[in-house]
């Protein structure tokens, strides 16, 4: 047991920050991760000094077990979670994989809300709270932290709830969560339900009160804030807001308020904000999600003032506009990290400071040669780079189907743009080429010729990774086939080639045969 972890969690003041960017994240359509990925995100959690990682839901596939069995066996200094529906065997997989961590959480839930109990679980009253009382035992026979959720709490009777809650603390759980499932709080009234459950539950003051909100009316801060105004102790959100549909609380938002109204919030988070900017950014460029450049806290002109009204006052005296410092959220931490004659100690140097640890000798060759490569069109290398170089080593351990072996492409005024692609697909060198509307249709459509895959491209986009007309372009593809979403992501200084890379990505993931099942499906 962790007792620097458990010490900072029982202060009443503090405020644990429960990241499900690995989980719930996860649940956004084509947001899947592979196990390296969410250990480099693990990583960059743990650095921010997040209290509790929910790391994913072990029984979902091997993939996901392996996911979480890899973070809990790595990870130290934050308690690493796992997700178990109220069954035994989800119970018990969860603890599987949780079985080398230094501190670990079972998450366990059943719904708790009239239509949830009554369409999905098709079970009476009394037989859920039995089932959730089993459920926290069972999961306490396997550690002394367990977590359990009333799922759709937004929507149930606040009777039932101190009902089931009452229960659950009573056979043994110590986090109690409260979450707005299907984000249809309004923030008053979500305050005052905390307020209402940690007054009528004679037993509420042995566990600490969660949240966990979704973002469908844009209110998932908000109702979080008002919930930690009336007694929650512990937030569930994920960096950039990630999550199921419009997503959850965002992170950055609810630790950056509470710290910046510390005047209204009488708590504190233990995280090392520094780290907020670097973590939003690799989430980013992972999953394949941008941030919209309004964003608060990390998007791109969250701290840009356009109006010289403005720029003069901050030049005059900062505050007059400025509520937060950016460097206190890991702005202009950007430094120049390598360039063309970095050797490869320089390079593991670096890229091991940002958590990335490469398996083997061959990978880092690869990720090597990569930056070589990269460092010859681009003389400045900066962590954005590095960390968009090594996401597309995911194409390795994909078992690619599609590689790119060349393209190139015909772009002239007044002339209709042609592209020739050569591929190996399953090892066989294989040549197309097509018209198109543009240099990227016309890629796009020799692809097809080649893949003959059928997927529907449901959004192409494109972001300069770092200034500068020599950045990469980080291309993100999301294709759609038989309700399946997988997003691709490629880079590079050439936008046709990062298209290109993308979209290979994406046939790649979409051949992988990672059927997984959702946590809130049926029981
Ligand atoms: O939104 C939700 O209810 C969840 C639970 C499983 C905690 O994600
Ligand atoms: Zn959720």
């Amino acid at each position: 047991m962790n007792t620097t972890l458990e010490k900072s969690m029982a202060d009443d003041n503090k405020l644990v920050i429960f990241d499900t960017t690995l989980r719930d994240g996860e649940q956004s359509p084509g947001a899947s991760m592979t196990k390296a990925e969410k250990l480099r995100i693990a990583k960059s959690l743990e650095k921010m000094k997040v209290d509790v990682i929910e790391a994913g839901f072990a029984i979902a596939s091997p993939g996901d077990f392996e996911a979480v069995k890899g973070i809990a066996d790595t990870i130290m200094d934050s308690r690493i979670c796992s997700l178990a529906r109220a069954l035994d065997k989800d119970i018990d997989r969860a603890a599987e994989a949780l079985a080398g961590a230094n501190a670990s959480r079972i998450h366990t839930f059943i719904a708790t809300s009239p239509i949830h109990m009554k369409y999905k679980l098709q079970m009476e009253a009394d037989a859920v709270i039995e089932q959730a009382v089993r459920a926290v035992k069972r999961a306490r026979s396997h550690t002394e932290d367990v977590e359990f959720s009333c799922e759709d709490a937004g929507r149930s009777e606040i009777d039932f709830l101190c009902r089931i809650i009452e229960a659950a603390i009573n056979a043994g759980a110590s986090t109690i969560n409260i979450p707005d499932t299907v984000g249809y709080a309004i923030p008053e009234q979500f305050g005052q339900t905390i307020k209402t459950l940690i007054e009528r539950i004679p037993n509420s003051d042995k566990a600490i009160f969660s949240v966990h909100c979704h973002n469908d009316l844009g209110l998932a801060v908000a109702n979080s804030l008002s919930a930690v105004s009336h007694g929650a102790r512990q937030v569930e959100c994920t960096i950039n807001g990630l999550g199921e549909r419009a997503g959850n609380a965002s992170l950055e938002e609810v630790v950056m308020a509470v710290r910046t109204r510390s005047d209204l919030f009488k708590v504190s988070t233990g995280i090392d904000t520094s780290q907020i900017v670097p973590a939003s950014k690799l989430v980013s460029t992972i999953t394949g999600f941008p941030v919209q450049p309004n964003k608060a806290i990390v998007g791109a002109n969250a701290f840009a003032h356009e109006s010289g009204i403005h720029q003069d006052g901050v030049l005059k005296h900062r505050e007059t506009y400025e509520i937060m410092k950016a460097e206190d959220v890991g702005w202009h931490a950007n430094s120049l990290v390598l360039g063309k004659h970095s050797g490869r100690n320089a390079f593991r140097t670096r890229i091991e400071e940002l958590g990335i640890s490469l398996e083997s000798e061959t990978e880092l060759n690869r990720a090597f040669a990569a930056f070589k490569d990269l460092a010859d069109k681009k003389h400045e290398i900066f962590d954005e780079d590095l960390h968009a170089l090594l996401s597309n080593t995911r194409n390795v351990e994909a078992d690619e189907i599609y590689k790119l072996v060349c393209l190139s492409v015909c772009s002239e005024t007044g002339v209709t743009p042609l592209a020739r692609v050569t591929l190996l697909v399953n090892g066989e060198e294989l040549s197309a080429e097509s018209e198109g509307g543009g240099p990227v249709d016309a890629t796009y459509r020799a692809i097809e010729k080649l893949a003959g895959s059928g997927v529907n491209l449901q959004l192409y986009s494109v972001n300069a990774i770092t200034s500068g007309t020599d950045s990469q372009g980080e291309v993100t593809v999301r294709l759609e086939k038989g309700g399946r979403i997988v997003n691709g992501l490629g880079a590079d200084t050439d936008i046709v080639i990062a298209s290109a890379k993308a979209y290979l990505d994406a046939l790649n993931l979409m051949g992988l045969n990672d059927k997984k099942a959702h946590p809130q499906g049926d029981v």
